[in-house]
């Protein structure tokens, strides 16, 4: 990961080996440099533009011209990267020409970075964005390689745009690398291999990411899971030589005035259990673990930013495999609180951890609780890899939480939590629920929700988060996305609770 300071000297005189300038679309096919362009145009005594046209730059957003610099500064090389329309452009705009320019700097080891005047966009804001775009951008998974190449860009300085004080950009700076840090943990849980972060692993690696960060860590294993009466989690975890866990983080800076809980679905695996998977539904399955993830990482950010917010996480974690004493379809589970479940198929194991979680949630009497979670495939076909679904109880929640992604570029949409059609295909014949309703092939991802809307506790405000769809991308539509883990939805939530 690069490290990143503030200068306000001139972009000219930077040491950095390459530095980068801003450039506007305007029009059909013109273009107009940023002020602080125009500087180093004359600082080069250079036509830009004609040789940006010469290489067909278009200044659209996510394209990077590389050129030469020459005398006048003090770089090797000049990066122009584009904004689009000035109208237009906003946090996600520099996010994305970060990420962008993490690519085209990626051999230089030190990269001085021009932030643009942007009408409607606060000096920190574009210094977060533009920190996080160039970070995220960067992020590799290359811990399992043995030949793995070593990141070229190493230190980025931000020059803030003309008028920005040095306090507001380095703040910026500091909330981006945080999130940032957070959103690139969260990648790397998801990324690893599941034989890398079995349930008590996973706790472990939560331990450790808290140690010295003012977060609480319990966990609860085998024993207390027993006797406390987990019984969705421990059900799950049979089928596993490995026994489940609930992590329980907790982030209570003095002057909160709120409490907000935070649950996340972690099957470090999920092969379907005895309802086994086909193998190439499994081959992801390492992901299932990303609602987790997301709490752990959220929790981090929140204690690094100091944000005064009361957040407890749960990461409610377990195995889902195929032994011989695995649960069968059939069985009937004893969750936490009392409720009973007829488990019809095993491969519908999120809702069944997260159901213990969310009661133990309850009884810490929260504020508002928000679950999240990979929790059906529906939701992907739904929605695919860009747009997260979310229901729940409290239209001010989901509302909060919707334009907090809407902010940050992680936009959710909102699906019906309809109790009076759906409700009655999750009961059951021979317990008070059952696992997966009785009509299949519809509205999946509304009855997930719906299920686990029976673990909530009377009255406390409740959203989820289904994240199957955005918590992993084979394609990566923004610069800023690798393949693999998008570490999805860290940073609608740091955003949502840095405002609570
Ligand atoms: N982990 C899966 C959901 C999933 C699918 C996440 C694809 C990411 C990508 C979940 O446990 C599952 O298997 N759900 C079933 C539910 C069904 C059995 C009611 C599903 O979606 O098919
Ligand atoms: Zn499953
Ligand atoms: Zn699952």
């Amino acid at each position: 990961m690069p490290s990143f300071d503030h200068s306000r000297g001139a972009l000219a005189r930077s040491s950095a080996k390459a530095i980068a300038i801003g450039c506007h679309k305007v029009g059909d096919d013109d273009l107009a440099l940023t002020d602080s362009g125009s500087e180093i145009a004359e600082a080069l005594e250079a036509d830009l533009l004609a040789s940006l046209r010469a290489v067909r730059f278009d200044g659209e957003v996510g394209a990077v011209a590389a050129l030469p610099a020459g005398h006048g500064v003090n770089a090797e090389s000049l990066l122009v990267y584009g904004l689009g329309k000035a109208d237009d452009v906003d946090g996600e705009v520099l996010r994305r020409a970060g990420g962008a320019l993490a690519t085209a700097a990626a051999k230089a080891p030190s990269l001085a970075v021009a932030l643009p005047g942007v009408d409607g966009l606060d000096h920190e804001s574009a210094a977060q964005a533009m920190v996080e775009g160039i970070e995220l951008g960067s992020y590799r998974f290359d811990e399992f390689k043995t030949d793995a190449e070593a990141i070229a860009l190493e230190a980025v300085t931000i020059h803030g745009a003309d008028g920005a004080d040095t306090k507001t950009v380095k703040r910026g700076i500091a909330t981006g690398e945080a999130t940032a840090a957070a959103v690139c943990l969260a990648r790397d849980l998801v990324n690893a291999p599941a034989n890398a972060k079995r349930p008590t692993a996973l706790a472990a690696r939560a331990k450790a990411e808290c140690k010295g960060t003012g977060i609480k860590v319990k966990v609860l294993g085998h024993d207390e899971l027993t006797k406390g009466g987990y019984g969705g989690i421990l059900g799950v975890s049979r089928g596993s030589e490995e026994p489940g866990q609930l992590v329980q983080l907790t982030w209570s800076p003095s002057g909160a005035k709120k409490h907000i809980v935070l649950v996340g679905k972690g099957i470090t695996f999920d092969s379907g259990g005895l309802s086994l998977k086909p193998g190439g539904s499994m081959m992801t399955m390492k992901m299932d673990m990303a609602g987790a993830a997301t709490v752990l990482a959220t929790v981090k950010a929140l204690a690094e930013l100091g944000v005064k917010v009361k957040v407890t996480g749960l990461m409610a974690l377990a195995e889902n495999m195929p032994s011989g004493s695995a649960i069968r379809p059939g069985d009937v589970l004893h969750h936490r609180g009392g409720k009973t479940v007829e488990v019809l198929n095993t491969d519908a194991e999120g809702r069944l951890v997260l159901a213990d979680a969310l009661v133990h949630g309850s009884d810490l009497k929260p504020d508002a609780i928000v679950d999240m979670a990979t929790l059906t495939g529906a939701a992907l076909v739904a929605l695919g890899d860009q747009i997260g679904a979310i229901m729940g109880t409290d239209p001010e929640v989901i509302a909060g939480i919707r334009e907090a992604g809407e902010r940050v570029a992680e936009p959710f949409w909102e699906l019906p939590l309809a109790k009076d059609k759906y409700d009655e295909r999750l009961k059951s014949e021979v317990a008070d629920l059952r696992n997966i309703p009785n009509v299949s092939g519809q509205a999946g991802t509304v009855t997930a929700g719906l299920f686990l809307s029976h673990f909530v506790g009377e009255g406390i405000p409740w959203a989820h988060l289904d994240i199957a769809g955005i918590a992993w991308t084979d394609n990566g539509t923004a610069t800023y996305q690798t393949k693999g883990a998008t570490g999805a939805p860290v940073r609608t939530l740091v955003e949502w609770l840095s405002r609570q």
